[in-house]
């Protein structure tokens, strides 16, 4: 058969793609349901969009690639849609906003768009045998009778999550057109730490202000069994390279030395680590303790020692030994590098009518909504090029 558009891949980017597509769409996924990603997506919930969506929250080899996608269909334009559709939703934190109900109310919507349009949706269905001659696109289904295609829309996503189906497709159909692969790893990931240090107060968490590679975050951090977890340090993780360290700040709202100085005199006889246990979780202070001298009361401390201890809290540094992978990576830093696709349309410059969207390219968003924003942007730039 002779389809106007193929998309591959029934994820996010795939379906908003197809939907808006126009003409005859065949949409293909290998899973046995579309979006998947979005149904286990913010804890069920579905952190769609983010009320703050800007450029600055994207990471790439090329920071101003995501700006046109991005101004070009925002964050407004999916609350508009999500809004026409009913779907009740509210701002969680950080302008994150999420479903009241759950995550299948966008999936629903993305499906009823999917059948208005008359898109063709093939589920537990590879692509195989997939070239370009001529002006078309000739492609098998499961390997058996070939079809063609005007234009073919790669939304495979990323390399996150393999046991949901994640896989390399996207950048093998990248090479195969001549595009380059920017380094790949996994990002919005847990910390590891082979000596699992943490153990003894896993499930402990506290506001932190994490940095790595001089990108600072002020969110929740997580003790765990095997490292270091929570906000903050997911969004440290997207910028971080094996061997790095991070610098933890501990209570980061919070003047430490002023406070300590003010108890010294008001409070001279409470214990150091009573004070601080009114700062930090107890469980945590317990740990520390163990690692640095929290000794004595507050009368007996000077200038010098609470120099130094306000160092080692504020300045904590860590080397992680790894991350947790893609087994649990939300995204996937890196991608289809975006030297060679328009940012106005992501059609491929060396191929034309062969186009990429969503997180196969190299354009990762911080945690917040703003991977959900990318896949609808980046879509919808492709759509209305169709
Ligand atoms: P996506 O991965 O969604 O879709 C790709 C599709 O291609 C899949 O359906 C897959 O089966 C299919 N596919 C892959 N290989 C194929 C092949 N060879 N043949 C056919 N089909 C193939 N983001 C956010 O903004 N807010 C949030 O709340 C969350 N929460 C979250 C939780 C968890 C646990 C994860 C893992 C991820 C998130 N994310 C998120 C990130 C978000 O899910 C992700 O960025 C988008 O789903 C990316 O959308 P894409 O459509 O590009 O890929």
């Amino acid at each position: 058969m002779n389809f106007d558009t193929l998309v591959i891949g029934a994820g996010a980017a795939g379906m908003m793609c197809a939907a808006h597509a126009g003409g005859r769409v065949l949409l293909v996924d290998h899973a046995k349901a579309p979006g998947e990603k979005i149904r286990i997506s913010g804890g069920g919930r579905c952190n769609f969009t983010n009320l703050y969506c800007d450029p600055h929250a994207f990471i790439s080899e090329n920071p101003h690639f995501a700006k046109s996608a991005l101004a070009r269909y925002t964050q407004w334009d999916f609350i508009d849609l999500v809004d026409r559709h009913g779907i009740p939703w509210h701002e969680k934190t950080l302008g994150q906003l999420f479903c009241d109900n759950s995550a299948k109310d966008i999936i629903g919507m993305l499906r009823g768009l999917l059948q208005a349009s008359g898109v063709e949706l093939h589920l537990q269905t590879e692509i195989t045998d997939f070239a370009k001659s001529n002006e078309t696109f000739t492609f098998t289904l499961n390997g058996t009778n070939q079809h063609t295609a005007r234009n073919t829309v790669i939304a495979t996503g990323g390399k996150s999550i393999p046991k949901m189906g994640a896989t390399g497709f996207a950048y093998d159909i990248a090479r195969q057109f001549g595009h380059r692969i920017t380094a790949t790893e996994p990002a919005l990931v847990p910390f590891t730490f082979p000596d699992r240090r943490f153990a003894d107060i896993s499930g402990v968490s506290c506001p932190a202000r994490v940095t790595a590679n001089g990108t600072s975050f002020d969110e929740a951090m997580l003790f765990t069994h095997r490292g270091l977890s929570g906000p903050a340090i997911l969004q440290a993780s997207s910028y971080w390279d094996a061997g790095d360290r991070i610098k933890v700040h501990l209570a980061p709202e919070t003047d430490l030395g002023a406070t300590l100085r003010d108890k010294r005199t008001a409070d001279g006889k409470k214990a150091l680590t009573t004070e601080l246990a009114r700062h930090l979780p107890a469980r945590l202070v317990d740990h520390l303790s163990t690692q640095m001298d929290l000794s004595g009361r507050l009368g007996d401390l000077s200038d010098a020692r609470i120099d130094a201890l306000i160092h080692d809290l504020t300045q904590w540094q860590l080397t992680p030994g790894g991350t947790e992978g893609y087994r649990t990576a939300e995204v996937t830093r890196g991608g289809v590098a975006t030297e060679q696709i328009s940012s106005k349309t992501m059609e491929s410059q060396t191929t034309p009518g062969l186009y990429f969207i969503g997180e196969a390219l190299d354009v990762t968003g911080w945690l917040g909504g703003y991977n959900f924003q990318w896949a609808w942007s980046s879509a919808m730039a492709t759509a209305r090029h169709l």
